[in-house]
């Protein structure tokens, strides 16, 4: 185990052990690990590489899936060279592994939850425990080539209310997640989303508007994922600095600065 700045986290080679194709450059990885790692919990995510491989030389942050034993799984999709080539891989490759990374999500246990998600962004909240007041999850698709990353999702979320979006109306009604969520949100709730950051802005903005709390999930590029190199530092909307590895990924919309999505 490392420790760097009191964050503690296991660098680790792992091993393939299964892919699933979820169709649009997407797959379910999951990931057999050398021995045991500090616990993972939802909100938290690993940065992975491939060995040998200089470029991209940084490594691809992804949220944790799911966490089991010995094994660690993710939602994997193709949005330039270093995804691409960890979203093909076959099992029996070796994949380098720093994680856990960021805090845990903390979701709300005193009033209405929502969980929000756009597509197979919605990886970091499969791991959260449903909290006593959670209404359900709404998910938004482009389109039908989504349908596969849509069925994984289901099965992941069995037994849950689930609610589903499409822009073009083929996978449910038309609509985004966050147009899906629209009057159904009340004053006081809460929405726990991930996503891409369009969607993101949308339901920071529609939150202000409508008085119910948004929990909103960043992404960055990330170099270190520890807090070192500064690389995915935001801006509060009181003028301080946050850095999305240690401090997020995680964030009350209200915490954010307005360029944070500029
Ligand atoms: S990735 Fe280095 S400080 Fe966040």
């Amino acid at each position: 185990m490392s420790v760097c700045g009191g964050h503690v986290f296991s660098e680790v080679r792992g091993t393939l052990v299964s892919r699933i194709s979820l169709g649009t450059g997407a797959a379910w990885l999951e990931i057999r690990l050398p021995g045991p790692i500090p616990p993972v919990r939802a909100g938290q995510f690993a940065l992975l590489s491939l060995p040998e491989v200089c470029d991209p030389l940084l490594g691809r942050p992804l949220a944790v899936a799911r966490a089991q034993e010995d094994r660690v799984s993710f939602l994997c999709r193709r949005a330039g060279r270093g995804s691409g080539l960890l979203a093909d891989l076959i099992p029996g490759q070796s994949v380098d592994l720093r994680l856990p990374l960021g805090r845990p999500v903390e979701v709300p246990q005193d009033r209405p939850v929502w969980f929000l998600g756009g597509s197979v962004g919605a990886a970091p909240l499969l791991m959260a425990p449903v909290p006593p007041g959670f209404r359900g999850w709404v998910l938004g698709f482009r389109d039908a080539s989504w349908g596969p990353a849509l069925e994984h999702l289901r099965g992941l979320l069995a037994g849950l209310p689930l609610t589903v979006a499409c822009d073009d109306g083929s996978l449910g009604p038309k609509g985004n997640a966050v147009s899906a969520l629209g009057e159904r949100v009340r004053p006081g709730d809460c929405v726990v989303a991930c996503g891409p950051e369009g969607m993101l802005q949308a339901l920071r903005d529609l939150s202000r508007a409508g008085g119910f709390q948004a929990i909103l999930g960043l992404e960055r590029r990330m170099a270190c994922g520890f807090g070192g190199c500064l690389g995915c530092r935001i801006t509060r909307r009181d003028g301080t600095s946050a850095r999305v590895c240690v401090d997020g990924p995680f964030f009350d919309g209200e915490e954010l600065g307005d360029d944070v999505f500029a």
